[in-house]
């Protein structure tokens, strides 16, 4: 019994820009960038490529895969930190392009964690209410975000948007179970600013702007620990090995994490999908894309056991287990 995967879908912006592109804005070079992340290219957004127009049409992709229309959906949760505006929510404006009128909508911010989050919050919800049909959305345009003079983050992020279709179902398949975690006194090794939540002087707000900032080397530490205890945790929970799993699609941030994070859980490099080369770190968006192209690709077969896991800003991060 479980929320089942009925459609994929995911959505690209058309310009990419490669490594060499990066050379011109800061100090790098396209072999530091290959060499430490392993991202060749990303894409960015254009006007018209906004974050609830790249999430709505991941989420037309995926509802043309399950083969229904928007007005079949009972709830759109969005999972972003790259919202168009603060309010209101990506999830409304992802409501009013795609016109699902009986749905309800709003959005997660888990940073990067933000769509395995979001999937648990709609597993959740249709185990209570079986009888919905709700997308799940991860979406980010964070070259809104970017700082494009700091060569510590500018050469990491790319944007896009990919999204499920869930409906509960009396099955074996569907999520299995997740193991979700956040730490906030780690707060300040990644995080954004916005303008301030106070203003007693009643000012015109004044602040550095919404760029990512971070402590690289520590988040890369954190991030490897982190997602290898979740998946133990998980695994331990569900009585199962390593061995079990039939493809990992972990959170696409670095290529060296994805090895070193590989290589102590001891499961195959094969059964990994990797696809950060093409798009760098899209944060909540990556796994969606990612399962969407591993899907499209024809790499998932019905009954496989599916391991996908994430790690972010917060800190948060987390693993589930899904039965496709
Ligand atoms: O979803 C989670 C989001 N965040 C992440 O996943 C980020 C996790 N961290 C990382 O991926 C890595 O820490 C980075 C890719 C950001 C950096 O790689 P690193 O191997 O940890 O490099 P570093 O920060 O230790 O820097 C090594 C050197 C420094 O120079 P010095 O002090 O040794 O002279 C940096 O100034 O590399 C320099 N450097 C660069 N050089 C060329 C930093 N950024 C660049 C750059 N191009 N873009």
């Amino acid at each position: 019994m479980g929320s089942i995967i009925l459609g994929t879908g995911s959505c690209l912006p058309e310009r990419e820009m490669s490594n060499h592109d990066l050379e011109k804005l800061v100090d790098t070079s396209d072999e530091w960038i290959v060499s430490r992340t392993g991202i060749e290219t990303r894409r960015i957004s254009g006007k018209g490529e906004e974050t609830y127009i790249l999430a709505a049409t991941a989420a037309g992709n995926a509802l043309e895969m399950a083969q229904l229309t928007a007005d079949d959906i009972d709830l759109i949760i969005v999972a972003s930190m790259s919202a168009h505006m603060i309010m209101p929510s990506c999830a409304c404006f992802v409501q009013k392009e795609l016109g699902a009128k009986k749905a309800f909508a709003y959005d997660i911010n888990a940073a990067c964690s933000g769509f395995l989050f979001a999937l648990d919050n709609g597993d959740k919800y249709l185990r209570v209410e079986q009888n919905k049909k709700i997308l799940v959305i991860g979406a980010e345009t964070l070259s809104s975000r970017t700082n494009w003079q700091d060569r510590n983050t500018c050469i990491l992020f790319g944007d896009g948007a990919g999204a499920v279709v869930l409906e509960y179902q009396e099955d074996t398949r569907g999520v299995v179970a997740s193991e979700l975690f956040s730490d906030g006194s780690l707060w300040n090794l990644l995080y954004m600013h916005n303008a301030p939540s106070y203003n007693p002087e009643l000012e015109q707000p004044d602040y550095p702007g919404a760029h990512i900032m971070m402590e690289g080397r520590e988040v890369f530490k954190y991030a490897v620990k982190a997602m290898e205890g979740a998946i133990r945790a998980l695994l331990v929970r569900e009585n199962i090995g390593i061995d079990s799993i039939d493809l990992m699609i972990p959170h696409q941030a670095n290529i060296r994490i994805l090895k070193k994070l590989v290589s102590r859980l001891g499961i195959d490099q094969e059964k990994v999908f990797i696809n950060v080369q093409k798009y760098g770190n899209t944060s909540a968006a990556s796994i969606p894309i990612a399962l969407d192209e591993a899907n499209r690709e024809g790499k998932l077969t019905r009954g496989d056991l599916l391991l996908v896991c994430s790690f972010g800003g917060g800190f948060t991060w987390g693993a589930s287990l899904l039965r496709w």
